[in-house]
């Protein structure tokens, strides 16, 4: 054995490779550009606020999320509001401040000033108010537009001082929301496929007629196909959109797993799957964490601090393989020295 293996200097050489790799950054996910993969906040902070609020949106921005997602529905007098049911009653008080058309509550029977009359109620686990924290805007439980969704997230990009997404969703499938969404999204400013915008419903037709009017305008904003699609059906998939967004709890046959992952990122698919709705942070995290180890791109998620937090950890705990060269590399350096002066 070389006498410099009896050096302090040999303690030094292994001391710092190994701690220059316990204390190494960036981790490179499996993820289809190798980037983080992306938080969504689910309907808003939907798990703590009511959902599709301008309150619940606020809130998820201030957890760090990367894009707020509006479901969207048409109005009677044709305004876009973001709204994740046809009908108003389950989640605001329609009930008892507009009473029912035509024998029900369905958003399109109802005007824009008629719903704005509305409060948005909490459902599930989330309450109507959050420790800590004071919605900035007067309106914050009203039926917001998406315009007022875009509005906020524009504002609140310029105030926390990173561009927050939007994740706007066709949910019915007719020709004038496709044209009133890809307006909208033009007139505040997005069009191109490197602007933080992705467009997603559970209609291919809906995406196709979207990706043709895209085509058309010059626009080319990403798109997201929803629903747990074959994996045989990937390549064709690819053709009209950009991503798919399965559910999370779908078994079967096309559930989501690591090689489901794969086969998309092979047909150049993103994948972003809902909706991940675990409230404790523990076994949250572990859920997590599975999904990011096969590759997920991003998670719909009804808490996005938790999701926020989970991602974090993940990127800073997943090692390069260089840092795991260098951490043998500094612990085989120590181990030789350790041997030379027990003899
Ligand atoms: O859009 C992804 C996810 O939100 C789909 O589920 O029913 O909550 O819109 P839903
Ligand atoms: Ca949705």
């Amino acid at each position: 054995m070389h006498p410099i293996l009896d050096r302090p200097v040999t303690w030094a050489i292994g001391l710092t490779l190994a701690l220059c790799a316990a204390t190494a950054t960036a981790a490179t996910p499996d993820t289809l550009n190798g980037a983080a993969p992306i938080i969504v906040a689910h309907r808003g902070a939907s798990g703590y606020l009511p959902e599709h609020t301008l309150a619940g949106y606020e809130l998820a921005i201030r957890m760090g999320t990367d894009y707020i997602e509006p479901d969207l529905q048409l109005t009677k007098d044709g305004y876009l509001v973001a709204m994740h049911d046809t009908t108003l009653n389950r989640t605001t008080n329609v009930e008892t401040v507009l009473g029912t058309r035509n024998g029900g509550y369905l958003v399109s029977n109802y005007t824009l000033a008629e719903i704005k009359q509305l409060t948005v109620e909490p459902t599930g686990t989330g309450k109507t108010s959050y420790a800590g924290f004071t919605p900035s805007y007067p309106d914050a439980f009203k039926v917001p537009t998406f315009d007022e969704v875009i509005q906020l997230a524009q504002a609140q990009s310029a105030l926390v001082g990173r561009t927050v997404g939007i994740y706007p969703e066709a949910k019915i499938a007719d020709p004038l929301m496709e044209d009133k969404i890809l307006s909208t999204l033009v007139a505040y400013g997005y069009g191109s496929s490197s602007d933080k915008v992705i467009i997603q419903s559970f209609s291919l037709d809906t995406l196709k007629s979207i990706r043709a009017k895209q085509d058309a305008l010059g626009l080319s904003m990403s798109e997201v196909f929803l629903g747990n699609s074959a994996a045989s059906s990937f390549a064709d998939i690819a053709k009209y959109v950009n991503g798919i967004g399965p559910s999370i709890s779908s078994g079967g046959a096309n559930a989501v797993t690591d090689a489901y992952i794969d086969a998309a990122h092979a047909a150049n698919l993103f994948v972003h799957g809902y909706t991940f709705a675990d409230a404790n942070p523990l076994t949250a995290d572990a859920q997590y964490d599975k999904y990011f180890g096969w590759g997920m791109d991003g998670v719909f998620s009804n808490y996005a601090d938790l999701a926020v937090a989970s991602r974090n950890e993940f990127i800073a705990a997943v090692p390069e393989p260089a840092t795991y060269a260098m951490l043998l590399a500094g612990f085989g350096i120590l181990g030789v020295g350790m041997r030379r002066r027990v003899r």
